[in-house]
């Protein structure tokens, strides 16, 4: 097969950011998606619907010309998000989901919520209207090995808040463990979760092959190469369960080329090609479609999309280098070659 035309997709997780960055990085995710769950993880957080539809603005403003991108909004949960401002903003039609960081988790969660139990009346608002919950499933301190933080948190956090609102829509965001994938396979169909580029291509190696490689370092930080199997075959296997998030999440090449350097791998570029090969390399290219197009917007309640994408078998080289604010970006697998490249533009 030299040949892949499927549904359009839709990226089920996205760090835009804001203003110039915004404009550099917004048009890579437009050529391939007709919609994006947009992160609310700006400085400071998109917290209230005012802050929403303002933000969504500024993403409408530099779509590029003839785009009709639709930008997916969500609210940053907070120790003090009310249960109101959350059912206003899912009135509007215009907000889709909320979005809980534990604070101190990652990049720009230093808002984030102090204790989960906290939330109750907002997470019932929720339950009630069928807004979903998109979960960064970390705990934090010291106490937990970074590389079972994602583990520990479905069992101390994630199974009681089950218990305690069990028709709540939980999207479990970025899972990097066996654990992660079996669990939410095993439960009913309230929780499904997104799976990124990253995980499914590599395991933690990649950090350290040949010497420290900043531009792999994201967070939930990559697992070893069992975790990555089992990814590869949750995303594969057909489940609805399972969809597209790529968790794109751009950083100035001097800010990840650095000490103490940011996490996140900037994969809006080439999204859809690197989903390709990685699917490719399992033998289930025929699985992509309901993976990247089919099952996120299933799962949110709204429509597929009517449009088409197709993809080539033709190699080429990522590039070393993108324009961004601030020195310029690295893309994910710069320098390497993939097998599969976009070719008719979204419509
Ligand atoms: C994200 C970012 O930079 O905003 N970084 C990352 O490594 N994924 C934050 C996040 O989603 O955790
Ligand atoms: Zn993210």
């Amino acid at each position: 097969m030299n040949d892949l035309t499927i549904t359009q997709p839709d990226d089920w997780h996205l760090h835009l950011r804001d203003d110039a960055a915004l404009r550099a990085v917004l048009p890579h995710t437009a050529r391939q998606f007709a919609r994006a769950i947009v992160m609310p993880n700006l400085k400071p957080p998109v917290r209230t619907l005012a802050e929403a539809l303002a933000y969504r603005d500024r993403i409408l403003a530099a779509r590029p010309a003839g785009s009709a991108f639709e930008p997916l909004m969500t609210l940053y949960l907070t120790d003090n998000t009310s249960a109101d401002e959350v059912l206003t903003a899912h009135r509007s039609g215009l907000v889709q989901a909320v979005k809980y960081y534990p604070a101190g988790a990652t990049t720009n969660s230093d808002s984030g919520v102090t204790d989960i139990a906290r939330c109750d009346a907002v997470f019932q608002a929720m339950q009630d209207c069928g807004m979903p919950l998109l979960l960064h499933g970390e705990v934090t301190g010291d106490a937990i090995d970074v590389f079972d933080r994602e583990a520990v948190f479905i069992v101390r956090h994630l199974v009681p808040l089950m218990k305690r609102f069990p028709k709540l829509k939980i999207v479990l965001e970025h899972i990097t463990t066996s654990q992660g994938a079996e669990f939410v396979a095993s439960r009913a169909d309230t929780i499904a979760a997104t799976i990124t580029p990253q995980h499914l291509l590599f395991s933690r190696n990649a950090i350290f092959k040949g010497g420290l490689n900043p531009h792999y370092y994201c967070l939930p930080v990559l697992k070893r190469e069992e975790h990555r199997v089992a990814l590869v075959k949750a995303a594969t296997g057909g489940s609805g369960k399972f969809f597209l998030g790529t968790d794109s999440a751009p950083h100035a090449k001097n800010r990840k080329e650095a000490c103490c350097g940011a996490a996140g791998c900037y994969s809006a570029f080439h999204a859809l090609e690197l989903y390709a090969q990685a699917f490719e390399a399992a033998g289930a290219l025929d699985r992509l479609e309901g993976f990247a197009s089919h099952h996120g917007a299933d799962f949110y309640g709204l429509p597929r999309n009517r449009g088409t994408v197709t993809l080539k078998r033709e190699s080429w080289t990522v590039p070393g280098h993108l324009p961004f604010p601030e020195g310029g970006l690295v893309p994910l697998m710069s320098g390497e070659t993939l097998q599969w490249r976009l070719a008719a533009p979204a419509g």
